[in-house]
């Protein structure tokens, strides 16, 4: 692999994490923000985001002179030979896609670009937008310099960024010159992921082709769940049993209180405005994301169920406010829609997070926030679980039990073994866990 300089345009996740881990494969990478107060603090590598590992391996590549951080676009990109665009990507009142940032971050690199800069949009963007920068770039360009635009779609997950980009599944390149995609392969090389080369309108639909498949594989396995409740069966068996056809595989198949964050909601909504853009109306899509949304709802709903009819005056401990664990993000976070239904309906609720209080304590006035789990549970009607930190998976039963004022545990993310917790006097509640009060659970394989 030649070692490539490489200009970052968006210092968020995508960015952030792809800037550093093409530092430390060898490249020479800077990362550009507008954000003047962020730049200052990537300097010190003080890290804006909660991603596990990242503030070490940043402060690692900048030491080894490999890694760098300005608020300068036309220093950075007047310096490189491939430049990154990770911006944001936020969704219009439309539906549509707000791609007023890619197009700022564009007209500065059309200020400053060399002969043969190679503009690789990693933003999740709609189909066309590649061909659209191209067209957009070349009437800005002072003099007609050669330059190509690619698409290559980022598939990392917030909270396990660093080992998603090391452990690609895949690299998806869309580029119209075989030597921009070969150019595009090579600078990933090290991390020796197979690579889809392909033109850059299905590069671009890969990305939201991927989300939209697991956000659907979610929402089926919730309403099978939905359904193992009616019929008394167990949605972790049944994900179990349908995981292991090869055809279906057993990931995401994690029944709960639905998706979240940053990418899911967003781009479920964005595909879909894509369809109905081209006049198609995409109905899995359009059930998906209502399925989603209800499943929110009928969390709350078994809630006031358990306790018996109503939360009114009842005081909730939800567990868990990041969208899911490891991450502090809380864009979407199934457990804001979640606590303003209860508050609605009257109840009082607290809540515990590992790293997320501090930012939700500003979204959600009136709740009382903790982060020590115990603390929270102490003199609570009723645990709801809604994110699986670790920190709440390994609570005791028994220390449950002790500390809540009424037994009675929603796990919404089926974090707990049902069994373990009837045998310690608790009434348990899952989603989907049917049958599983204790009695006739069968779930070992037998291999
Ligand atoms: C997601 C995709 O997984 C990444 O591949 C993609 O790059 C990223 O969006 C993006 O477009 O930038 P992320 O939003 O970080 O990544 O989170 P996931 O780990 O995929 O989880 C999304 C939501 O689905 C969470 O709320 C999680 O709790 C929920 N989930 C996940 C389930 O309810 N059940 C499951 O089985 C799996």
């Amino acid at each position: 692999m030649a070692a490539e300089k490489l200009a970052v345009i968006g210092t968020g996740y995508v960015g952030l994490v792809s800037g550093a881990c093409f530092a430390d494969i060898g490249h020479q990478v800077v990362c550009v923000d507008r954000d003047a107060a962020k730049i200052e603090r990537l300097r010190q590598a003080d890290i804006p985001i909660y991603e596990p590992g990242l503030e070490e391996l940043v402060r690692r590549n900048m030491e080894a002179g490999r890694l760098r951080f300005t608020g300068d676009t036309a220093e950075a990109v007047c310096a490189a030979d491939i430049v990154l665009i990770a911006v944001g990507t936020p969704a219009l009142a439309s539906g549509d896609v707000d791609r007023s940032q890619v197009e700022a971050a564009l007209a500065q690199v059309a200020a400053s670009m060399n002969i043969g800069t190679l503009v690789v949009i990693k933003s999740t963007v709609p189909v066309g937008t590649a061909r659209w920068a191209e067209t957009f770039l070349r009437e800005r360009l002072t003099q007609p310099v050669p330059f190509a635009v690619a698409s290559n779609p980022e598939f990392l997950r917030e909270g396990s960024a660093i080992h998603d980009t090391f452990h690609a599944d895949r690299i998806v390149i869309g580029a119209d010159d075989p030597a921009v995609a070969a150019r595009i392969a090579a600078l990933h090389e090290p991390f020796g992921a197979p690579v889809l080369i392909t033109n850059r309108e299905t590069a671009e639909l890969t990305k939201y082709a991927a989300n939209a498949f697991l956000a659907t594989k979610i929402s089926f396995i919730n309403e099978m769940a939905n359904v193992c409740d009616k019929v008394g069966a167990d949605i972790a068996d049944v994900a179990a049993g349908i995981g292991m056809d090869r055809r279906i595989g057993p990931h995401f198949l994690q029944a709960g209180v639905g998706y979240g964050g940053s990418c899911f909601p967003k781009d479920t909504k964005a595909q879909l405005k894509i369809a109905e853009n081209v006049q198609y109306d995409f109905r899995i899509l359009r059930a998906t994301i209502e399925v989603n949304r209800l499943q929110r709802e009928r969390f709350v709903a078994k809630i006031a169920e358990a306790l018996g009819g109503t939360v009114r005056q009842m005081r909730v401990a939800v567990m868990g406010l990041a969208f899911k664990p490891n991450t502090d993000d809380l864009r979407d976070a199934p457990a804001i829609d979640i606590i303003r239904m209860l508050q609605e309906e009257g109840a009082d609720v607290r809540a515990y997070d590992l790293v997320a209080t501090e930012r939700a304590a500003r979204e959600l006035p009136g709740v009382a926030m903790f982060d020590d789990a115990h603390a929270a549970l102490e003199g609570a009607d009723v645990m709801a679980v809604v994110t699986e930190w670790d920190a709440v998976k390994r609570l005791e039963p028994a220390d449950i039990k002790r500390l809540l004022r009424q037994p009675i545990v929603v796990d919404g993310r089926n974090a707990f073994d049902p069994q373990r917790m009837a045998a310690h006097g608790l009434r348990y509640v899952g989603m989907g866990r049917g049958a599983t009060n204790g009695k006739n659970r069968q779930t070992d394989l037998l291999v």
